[in-house]
């Protein structure tokens, strides 16, 4: 089964709700991924399918040098911005960047991977890490995903007001057919577990309006006009709820193997 195609612009106009209302990976996960790749200060990291940079500015400090990819140009104007300099943003495809090969320790993908055409970039990915270099494919559960009465509700808004067409049909069965880690197993890589990282979460109406409006089926470019009608109804649904979630944080760690000594 292919991957799903998504829309190249889904993400248009979102970064600043983006930036502000998405949950940071907690610094235990960020802590625990830099601890078992074994980075110590040195070498490049690249945050790939990068958003406004959640993973780059979380570990900029632990690497010599950090770049960041992502294929919509609203985003990594974002991050460039933001990094004032400290790090190197490249707006183009996961499919298409031209990066050196063995040039990096460490390719983290936030989010995302379900979205890139996955076995194309489980290889280019193996091919830019040097020996011993490692993938970490990094995820959350949104918070309309839950089964508590306010994100059975919150989930129930969220699918009225996305516009037909903007999320694939049948985005996740690829990904469920066939799991991230074989997708990694087949490029080369060699699987080392899934890490997580629960962490309790309490959201506000305000919290989840911009959530909303991170997402790429319910930005303010994908709602237009009915933005502020959007806003009232979900106040109106969350209105009395206490909001919390426990969020599940977690990442997928895969290594490329360093050649056998001859
Ligand atoms: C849900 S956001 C994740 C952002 C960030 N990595 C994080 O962890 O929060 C998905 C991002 O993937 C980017 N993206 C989707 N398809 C891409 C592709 N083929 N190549 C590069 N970036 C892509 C989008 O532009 C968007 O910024």
């Amino acid at each position: 089964m292919a991957d799903p195609e998504y829309r190249r612009d889904l993400y248009r106009g979102a970064a600043a709700d983006y930036d502000r209302f998405r949950v940071p990976y907690p610094p235990a996960l960020i802590g625990d991924l830099l601890a078992r790749t074994g980075v110590r200060g040195g070498g490049r990291l690249l945050d790939l399918a990068c958003g406004t940079g959640q993973i780059a500015f979380a570990m900029r400090k632990a690497f010599a040098e950090v770049w960041a990819v992502d294929q919509e140009p609203d985003m990594v104007a974002f991050a460039r911005a933001k990094a004032a300099g400290g790090i190197r943003c490249v707006a183009a495809a996961a499919e298409e960047v031209d990066l050196p090969d063995a040039a990096l320790d460490l390719v983290a993908i936030g989010n995302a991977f379900h979205r890139l055409r996955r076995d194309a970039v489980a290889g280019r990915v193996f091919r830019w890490l040097r020996p011993g270099g490692c993938l970490a494919l990094l995820w959350s559960d949104a918070p309309h995903l839950g089964d508590a009465p306010w994100q059975r509700a919150l989930a129930a808004t969220f699918d009225r007001w996305t516009p037909p067409g903007r999320v694939p049909q049948g985005w996740d069965e690829p990904q469920r057919a066939r799991p991230d880690v074989e997708v990694l197993r087949a490029a080369g890589f060699v699987a080392e577990g899934r890490h997580s990282f629960p962490t309790p979460h309490r959201w506000t109406i305000e919290g989840l309006t911009g959530f909303a409006y991170s997402m790429s089926g319910l930005s303010r470019a994908a709602l237009g006009e009915h933005a502020a009608r959007f806003e009232r109804e979900l106040a109106d649904t969350l209105r009395g709820h206490a909001l919390d979630q426990t969020i599940d944080f977690a990442y997928e760690l895969a290594r490329k193997p360093v050649p056998p000594l001859q």
